[in-house]
């Protein structure tokens, strides 16, 4: 078997977790888990799509663990991430009589990861995490750094908490049965991470970029290993999001208003990061803080990768206006000013606080495409 990759969140020592990166990791999953046999109660929440994949395996443990061990399957969706599914869920994990001492683990994407990490940060004012991220976006980003939310009617991830989890365990074999579109969309993540912090890596993924979305197994650890080191240096820095941690949101202002104008699930949180991240690019330009090269070098690549970045691609049509009514819902308003992440260059970013609405207008009156 390849040898198992383990990188540490280093967060202070009472936080500090590590993320083990394998194959087949999940059929031994306690062997990554701290003082395992210690706790009084697991459960384990996943979502149906998940289920299907890794009922065998859940079976095999409930066999073991039996009473100790507990499974709730929610709906898969990003509607999922809702005050209704988080009271729902909490009820029925406290029907089960857990304890402090009991674990809380999340096997399943984002969404799960999300609602699921909030959730073991409010039952008993907080129990232990661990997270198993089953699609490549969760793996690279939403299972590590301890950000956890729902949606609200006023916009993405506006009710959440930080809770890091006691551990990660990302199991590569788990990407075989996503669909080529929830490829795409960790892939946007990815590629986040290179034109954020290291132009080398986007070297990289110009020359293995095709692998990596054909599952190849080294293109994917390694990918997903970069991913890991870039978020987890960063988290590190500024575990809280009081300052650098924000460069990670780059293209995710334009992304959010884009979910929240398409009503949360007509395209995959990845896709609208995608879009997201070329609007900032051609605000950049537009601003010219970023020379054109960038954008077209960014262009470029997605065209040979076949993946959709305009919003027309998606048959996404939305006003000026429109759009801007959406963007004043991101959790980076401060003070009553839109605030973007943009480019200067491979790995150079710039925190920009727009001067006023005309000047965002006027973009987004010529680029809205
Ligand atoms: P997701 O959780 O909705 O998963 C995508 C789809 O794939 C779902 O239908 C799911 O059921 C299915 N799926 C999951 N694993 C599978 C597997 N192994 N095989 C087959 N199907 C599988 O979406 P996602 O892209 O993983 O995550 C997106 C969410 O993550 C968004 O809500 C976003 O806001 C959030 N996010 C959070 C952070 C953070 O730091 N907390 C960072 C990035 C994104
Ligand atoms: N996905 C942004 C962050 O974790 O900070």
């Amino acid at each position: 078997m390849r040898k198992i990759k383990k990188l540490n969140v280093k967060l202070g020592t009472e936080n500090s977790y590590p993320i083990y990166i394998g194959d087949n990791l999940l059929i031994n999953f306690p062997s990554y888990i701290n003082q395992f046999k210690n706790y009084s109660k697991i459960i384990i929440v996943t979502d149906k799509n998940v289920n299907r994949y890794y009922k065998k395996i859940l079976f095999k443990f409930k066999k073991n663990l039996g009473e100790k061990l507990v499974v709730e399957i929610m709906s898969s969706g990003e509607k999922t991430k809702s005050f209704k599914s988080l009271a729902f869920l909490c009820e029925n994990i406290l029907k089960k009589k857990i304890d402090r001492n009991s674990l809380i683990i999340c096997l399943g994407g984002g969404v799960i990861g999300d609602l699921v990490g909030l959730t073991s940060n409010l039952l008993l004012r907080g129990i232990d995490l661990v997270q198993i991220p089953t699609t490549l976006l969760s793996q690279v980003d939403s299972s590590v750094g301890g950000k956890t939310a729902i949606n609200s009617k006023y916009g993405k991830n506006l009710i959440g908490t930080f809770k890091q989890p006691n551990s990660v365990i990302v199991s590569i074999d788990t990407q075989q049965t996503l669909k080529k579109r929830e490829i795409f969309s960790g892939y946007a993540e990815i590629l986040k991470y290179a034109l954020i912090e290291d132009k080398k890596f986007f070297i990289w993924l110009k020359k293995n970029g095709k692998n990596l979305i054909n599952l190849n197994q080294e293109s994917l650890v390694y990918a997903i290993l970069q991913s890991c080191k870039i978020k987890s240096k960063i988290v590190s820095k500024d575990e809280k999001e009081k300052g650098i941690r924000e460069i990670l949101n780059f293209g995710h202002t334009f992304g959010h208003a884009i979910e929240s104008f398409t009503n949360f699930g007509k395209v995959t949180h990845g896709e609208a990061v995608i879009m997201g991240m070329y609007l900032a690019l051609k605000f950049s330009v537009f601003l010219k803080f970023c020379k054109k090269i960038i954008l077209d070098d960014f262009e470029t690549h997605l065209n040979e990768l076949k993946i959709n970045y305009k919003l027309k691609d998606y048959k996404i049509k939305i006003s000026p206006k429109t759009f801007i009514k959406h963007l004043w819902f991101d959790k980076k308003v401060n003070n009553k000013k839109l605030k973007f992440i943009l480019i200067k260059d491979f790995g150079k970013t710039k925190s920009y606080i727009v001067k006023n609405e005309t000047e965002i207008l006027k973009f987004l009156k010529n680029d809205l495409t």
